[in-house]
């Protein structure tokens, strides 16, 4: 870790919404005076029926209940859209850049109006009412935003499905929230490759059986997909058919959003729940302050949809802003490496947003890629998703922004709806690998293995004391699940699952994951899950999944697999489990590497020991530690000789 200082330049400050005495005192206040701060911070959103009360939250034991702004109604499409129609009607709302360079094009707040109000009364015709779950399984087309901004309208609950997930995966997640209607396209088309996504939802959907009774089919490529009678509608004809006047439902402001499945140390993914009004109240204010967004700037988020990433601040974010936000369909390396910086080129984007696992791969290209291009339009650059190696945050600021730029390393997760640890760009001083300080509202806490509470310049697991209003309220159908996961650890706190280090300045270093996910490029991976797709395979006995530290993913999928007797080791086999897991879950689920154990290293109540293959993954395994409480301390001896990651 690096512990290089980058002060804030007098020209950040100056632009700035937020400078360093107003982040001090702001954040005092926030803290001091929750109900003052966020009852105006409140404002920012049109409510149709004004709150009186605004934070009403517990994290006791047994009563896990977190409300803000509970008796105000309010519809967040209308906060997206509607509002800004008198003002910004004209204005661009959406850049659509295909994944093609040749496509492209600019929807306006009016056009975003008219294609979400005909959306939205396909989706009634077909039955959709308030409380409803639609399922979007969508490539990175102007599409999706209608789509989750239609649900929004009438106060259906969308769940994204990322369209690299397998037909399986989309089944658990129709099924997980008992979805009836699915939005989707006859093809994906990334990197010039298609993504059968209509044969993908046929499939999932043959699975769950007789629910669902409406699939609505965009039409991306053209592609000749087969329409079950009665059950498939065409987009294109079912919106030209519909009416463009939609009135937007009155919500609640703790009425749901959105579901969005994230994986666990165990189990299934689970549905993360977030509601309407603290939503888009914190989705709102982080991306105006943490980007520094000013009317007219180009912003451009490269996540997709189908991750929360995409949800804050591609769609809800930006829009409750009015801002330009800029969706992207490709990869960066096509048609070529230096496709990023075409883009910004392109459309002048002033504020861009990516994962270190992307600033990490177009480095490995050189600078050149980046250098034939000319950015002058660039004034801010994000990152998310993992922690960002220093290397990395330095070639992004030198290479990438030409030390114009600040870097913003946001912190944030799943659950808590908008980002929690970040600089914020005209107050904070930057150290290249630090996420640095807490937003608004958000008390970070360290705390030791037993709970206790770690003050000062120290490592330990990252807690959060008190409740944001972007926080998660449930998960969805299983509040218990909810409390277990989140509160049950450490008592009257929100765990996070990281670990992290605060230094002598209070800066935080997120160090990683202290629980069994896995975080590959940026994306949460449960090690269960894999193991579960592992075992399911008939030649496998036991499996144990674990990451370890990979050059470009930031972690890599390790897996030790027993295999049935008699069944030999091939590489061909390896080639085949690795095939099966990517058909099962989908491509990011992919092991890395796979190991042909005998036996996994067991304690004599037959737990298996991670913590001795992640050592031995990480090809560590001077620093075994404690081995004598195993039942059998002689498999470790073959685990280390056989080990696939030598360095
Ligand atoms: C996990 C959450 C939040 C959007 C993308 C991922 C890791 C996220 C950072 C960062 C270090 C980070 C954490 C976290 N993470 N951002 N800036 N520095 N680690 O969302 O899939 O819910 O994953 O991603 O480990 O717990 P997610």
């Amino acid at each position: 870790m690096s512990d290089k200082l980058h002060p804030v330049p007098d020209e950040w400050k100056s632009r700035a919404h937020v400078d360093r005495a107003k982040y001090e005192a702001d954040y005092k206040r926030s803290i001091d005076d929750p109900e003052g701060y966020w009852g105006e911070v409140g404002k920012r959103l049109d409510w149709i029926k004004p709150y009186t009360k605004v934070k009403n939250t517990s994290f006791a034991p047994g009563n896990i209940s977190i409300k803000w702004f509970e008796d105000g109604s309010l519809n967040v499409a209308a906060n997206c859209i509607d509002r800004h129609l008198e003002t910004r009607g004209d204005q661009t709302a959406i850049i659509w850049e295909g994944d093609d360079p040749k496509d492209s094009k600019h929807i306006t707040y009016r056009e975003l109006h008219e294609n979400v109000c005909r959306l939205a009364n396909v989706l009634k015709d077909r039955g959709v009412k308030k409380g409803d779950r639609v399922t979007l399984y969508l490539p990175m087309i102007p599409e999706a935003a209608y789509s989750m901004l239609a649900c929004a309208r009438i106060g259906a609950i969308h769940s994204i499905v990322f369209g690299g997930f397998s037909p399986d995966s989309l089944a658990n997640r129709i099924e997980g929230c008992e979805s009836r209607v699915v939005i989707t396209a006859d093809e994906g088309l990334r990197g010039g490759k298609k993504v059968p996504l209509k044969k993908n939802t046929d499939d999932a959907i043959a699975r769950v059986g007789g629910e669902v009774d409406t699939v609505i089919v965009v039409t991306r490529t053209g592609g000749d997909v087969p329409m079950t009678d009665g059950r498939d509608v065409r987009y294109e004809d079912a919106v030209a058919a519909a009416s463009a006047d939609c009135p937007p439902e009155e919500m609640n402001a703790e009425d749901p959003l959105f579901i969005l499945f994230t994986s666990g140390s165990t189990g299934k993914p689970k549905g993360v729940l977030h509601t309407t009004g603290g939503y888009l109240v914190y989705a709102s204010l982080t991306h105006e302050l943490i980007f520094d967004y000013h009317d007219g700037d180009i912003y451009w988020c490269t996540a997709d949809v189908g991750w929360v990433t995409g949800h804050s601040y591609i769609v809800y974010g930006p829009l409750a802003n009015g801002a330009t936000t800029l969706m992207f369909e490709g990869v960066p390396n096509y048609p070529s490496i230096s496709r990023f910086w075409d883009v910004v080129d392109k459309h002048k984007v002033n504020i861009f947003y990516t994962a270190p696992t992307a600033i990490r791969s177009l480095m490995g290209a050189g600078e050149e890629p980046v250098k034939r291009t000319s950015r002058q339009s660039l004034r801010l650059l994000g990152s998310v998703g993992e922690p960002i190696n220093p290397e990395a945050w330095e070639w992004y600021f030198n290479v990438v922004g030409e030390r114009r730029c600040p870097i913003v390393d946001t912190w944030w997760q799943t659950e808590t709806g908008g980002i929690l640890i970040t600089p914020l760009p005209g107050a904070i001083d930057l150290k290249p690998g630090s996420a640095t300080l807490p937003f608004f509202g958000v008390q970070p806490q360290l705390v030791d293995a037993e709970g206790n509470v770690i003050e000062g310049a120290a490592d330990g697991n990252l807690c959060i004391v008190d409740s944001w209003p972007g926080q998660m309220r449930t998960v969805y159908g299983d509040h218990k699940r909810f409390e277990e996961t989140y509160f049950s650890t450490y008592k009257n706190k929100y765990f996070t699952g990281d670990g992290c280090r605060r230094d002598e300045d209070g800066y935080y270093w997120i160090t990683g994951r202290v629980d069994d996910v896995i975080n590959v490029s940026g994306h949460r991976m449960g090690t269960a899950e894999v193991e579960s797709s592992l075992v399911a395979h008939e030649k496998v006995a036991e499996a144990a999944v674990v990451g370890y530290p990979h050059d470009l993913k930031g972690q890599g999928i390790y897996a030790y697999v027993t295999l049935n007797a008699g069944v030999e080791g091939t590489d061909e086999l390896k080639k085949e489990l690795v095939a099966w897991v990517r058909k099962d879950i989908g491509p990011i689920a992919s092991p890395d590497l796979i190991q042909f154990a005998p036996g996994l290293p067991k304690t004599r109540s037959g737990k298996i020991m991670r913590r001795i293959l992640r050592k031995i993954a990480e090809d560590d395994f001077g620093a075994l530690g404690d081995t004598s409480t195993l039942a059998d301390p002689a498999v470790v001896d073959d685990l280390i000789d056989h080990r696939q990651n030598r360095k």
